[in-house]
């Protein structure tokens, strides 16, 4: 079982190259720079991750398991194992898989939302919206089940989890409850959350979190925010980093837009001490993205995204499809994370059998230019071309 403390990452003793040995800041100049590992920021980011390089592989529900995660982390990254989807057997064997598969650090990702109260009124009017819907593909809507197919992190999840004891754990939508964050630590996981903006940054340290994932408005799939629904208040990643770096004192990590070297570049340039990228992933080798999301991705002319409230209930970025044009891209019928799915899984699965994403999150961030259809190892491989040699 590795764990940050125990990793050793080469990385302490890696010679700061460039002119920056001494002054991280002289390592930039106009016709290029680096960005040397000596940069306190990417140094602490690399001492709470444990990895060799500072890039987390984000967290990608639906489109992931075991086998992303290990290729990233035996290509140098934390491999992510996003677990929110994944029923309590699932996630047993995906953690028995990645922690016999590497003795590298790897990171468990939960939701930390609070479950709503069932609403059936807003339900019945959000079925009436999609009626013509559910008349096209025949659809009876009698069969649509109800309930909430995503819990939050709980004690059941940490039951099968503290066996593992994953180096780190990150969270979207929060924090747990005060409790199940106070285990989750006392078995020795790092932890990590989402902010979307300045305010929930500092909240997440003040509230325990050992490092902060600045998300910003381009990053695909859910918003992390907890604090306030007001979309808003969040800004893209290049006005968000800053201010959250001069906000908090533990590692940023930084999320959202993030696809190739460049971006990776502009991120550390903003103060990252590490980058979280998503999309960048969403073709490689090991992802299991269903095929009418393949599609849309391979395709150029289908790279617009926006931000949804249609598909969970809770605003979230994916390629714009025929839901989101028609009925959305936000709605007010839709019920609230994550009760909206729900009436739309008969479509979905309907309209998917058919070849189709008409109904399906397509989630996806806005920089499409690192997405390749190579081994995650080689995507990893591009990202690094952003650090400079003592890094990569
Ligand atoms: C398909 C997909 C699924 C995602 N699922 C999760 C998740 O389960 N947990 C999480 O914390 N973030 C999730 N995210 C958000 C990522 O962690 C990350 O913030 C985002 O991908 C970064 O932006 P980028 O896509 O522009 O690289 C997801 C993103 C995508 C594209």
């Amino acid at each position: 079982m590795s764990s940050p403390a125990a990793a050793s990452p080469d990385h302490a003793a890696a010679p700061a190259s460039g002119s920056s040995a001494s002054s991280p800041s002289s390592s930039f100049s106009s016709a290029s720079f680096s960005v040397s590992v000596s940069a306190p920021a990417i140094r602490a980011a690399l001492d709470l991750l444990g990895s060799r390089l500072p890039i987390i592989q984000a967290p990608l529900a639906g489109v992931q398991l075991s086998a992303l995660t290990l290729a990233a982390c035996r290509a140098g990254a934390v491999g992510s194992l996003p677990a929110a989807l994944l029923t309590l057997d699932v996630l047993q064997r995906e953690l028995q898989l990645i922690s016999s598969g590497t003795d590298q650090p790897y990171n468990v990702n939960f939701f930390a939302h609070v479950t709503p109260l069932p609403d059936p009124a807003r339900e019945a009017r959000w079925r009436e919206r999609l009626a013509p819907y559910y008349t096209e593909y025949g659809v009876d809507p009698a069969t649509i089940t109800s309930g909430f197919g995503r819990q939050p992190f709980n004690h059941e999840v940490a039951d099968v989890v503290e066996a593992f004891k994953p180096p780190i754990v990150s969270f979207h939508f929060g924090l747990p409850a005060p409790d199940l964050l106070a285990r989750v630590k006392a078995w020795g996981s790092r932890v990590l959350s989402t902010a979307t903006t300045v305010e929930e940054a500092v909240w997440l340290q003040a509230h325990g979190a050992d490092g902060v994932i600045a998300q910003g408005w381009e990053a695909g799939g859910h918003r992390g925010h907890f604090l306030s629904a007001d979309l808003t208040r969040q800004c893209g990643l290049m006005a968000l980093l800053p201010q959250v770096v001069k906000a908090v004192s533990i590692p940023v990590i930084a999320t959202g837009g993030i696809s190739d070297a460049a971006s990776v570049r502009a991120a550390l340039a903003l103060g990252a001490g590490a980058v979280q990228p998503g999309t960048a992933f969403l073709l490689s080798a090991e992802a299991i993205t269903s095929p009418p999301h393949r599609q849309a991705l391979r395709q150029p002319d289908l790279h617009h995204t926006a931000v949804t409230n249609l598909m969970t209930g809770r605003p979230a970025r994916g390629i714009v499809n025929r839901l989101m044009r028609e009925v959305g891209p936000m709605n007010e019928l839709a019920p609230a994370f994550p009760m909206a799915g729900n009436a739309l899984a008969p479509l979905r699965a309907k309209a998917e059998a058919q070849g189709s994403g008409d109904f399906s999150p397509l989630w996806a961030g806005q920089n499409f230019s690192g997405l390749k259809e190579l081994p995650a190892a080689d995507v990893i491989a591009a990202l690094a071309e952003g650090f400079d040699e003592g890094v990569r």
